[in-house]
């Protein structure tokens, strides 16, 4: 197979391939993950969750998704690498730049940022610099203060319209993906048939282009949180680590993950 490239994602959405994308943090994984035949590897800051035990992802730095993307990046030949910039290292374009040039230059194809608002203005800074740009929209972890937990949004009318609003933007500020997060599978689903850059769900139903699942969850590994109802234990039906990442890549590009016990109807 060839080596995906950031073009690459917008022929999958014209030709009707679902993209499988999983995160991941060392190179072990990575190389068990390519040869599965994994889309996308994310190297999310979710690290800061399930790497170095802390309760949320804002204490996660720029050095810290550098390291773990360098050591993914000597594991993948296939994949593209997708980074987080962490927490306020995308307050302003610059900062951004700065912390977006050290993960491109870690190994990564793609940066990810969460938000539109004052972010859209960074998308487009980043965008014009060169870097390709994954936006991130939905339950957006680095809001958890402002948003008191960690929940589903877009529920209501105006939240969900205003979420179509974002999503339009962000992809008119030039971003190339958009992660979906904790949303209902119809705004999901209406989102993905506004856009013509590829939607990648977590907990947003089976209608988008691709699907993404934190690794350590997908091997039912004890985050020390309670198990949101999107996640699936592929270790018990694949057998094994390379089998559940066959089996999860089959089921997402089958459209049956997630099924309805794995999405949230409204
Ligand atoms: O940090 C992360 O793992 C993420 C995914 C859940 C999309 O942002
Ligand atoms: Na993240």
């Amino acid at each position: 197979p060839k080596a995906w490239t950031v073009p690459m994602l917008a022929d999958a959405k014209r030709d009707g391939r679902r993209l499988v994308m999983l995160t991941c943090y060392d190179a072990g994984f990575a190389r068990t993950m390519d040869a599965a035949g994994i889309d996308l590897v994310l190297i999310g800051d979710s690290l800061g969750m399930v790497v170095q035990g802390h309760n949320s992802t804002l204490p996660v730095s720029v050095s810290d998704v550098a390291y773990h993307t360098a050591c993914v990046a000597r594991g993948l030949s296939q994949a593209l690498l997708v980074a987080d910039l962490p927490f306020q290292s995308d307050a302003t374009p610059e900062r951004a730049l700065e912390a977006s040039t050290a993960l491109l230059q870690a190994g990564a194809a793609m940066v990810k940022l969460e938000g539109a608002g004052h972010k859209l203005e960074v998308i487009r800074f980043l965008v014009e610099r060169e870097i390709p740009v994954c936006a991130h929209l939905g339950l957006t972890p680095q809001s958890v203060l402002r948003l008191g937990g960690y929940k589903v949004q877009g529920r209501d009318e105006a939240a969900a319209a205003r979420l179509r609003e974002d999503a339009r933007a962000v992809q008119d500020a030039g971003a190339a993906l958009l992660v979906l997060e904790c949303v209902p599978t119809p705004v999901a689903a209406a989102i993905t048939a506004d856009l013509r850059i590829p939607t990648i769900g977590i907990g947003a139903g089976p209608q988008c282009d691709g699907q993404v699942l934190v690794l350590h969850d997908l091997l039912g590994v004890n985050s020390g949180h309670r198990r949101p109802k999107f996640v699936k234990d592929f270790l018990a039906e694949g057998g094994s680590i390379d089998g559940a990442f066959q089996a999860y890549a089959a089921a997402v590009r089958e459209g049956r993950f997630p099924d309805e016990a794995h999405s949230y109807a409204s």
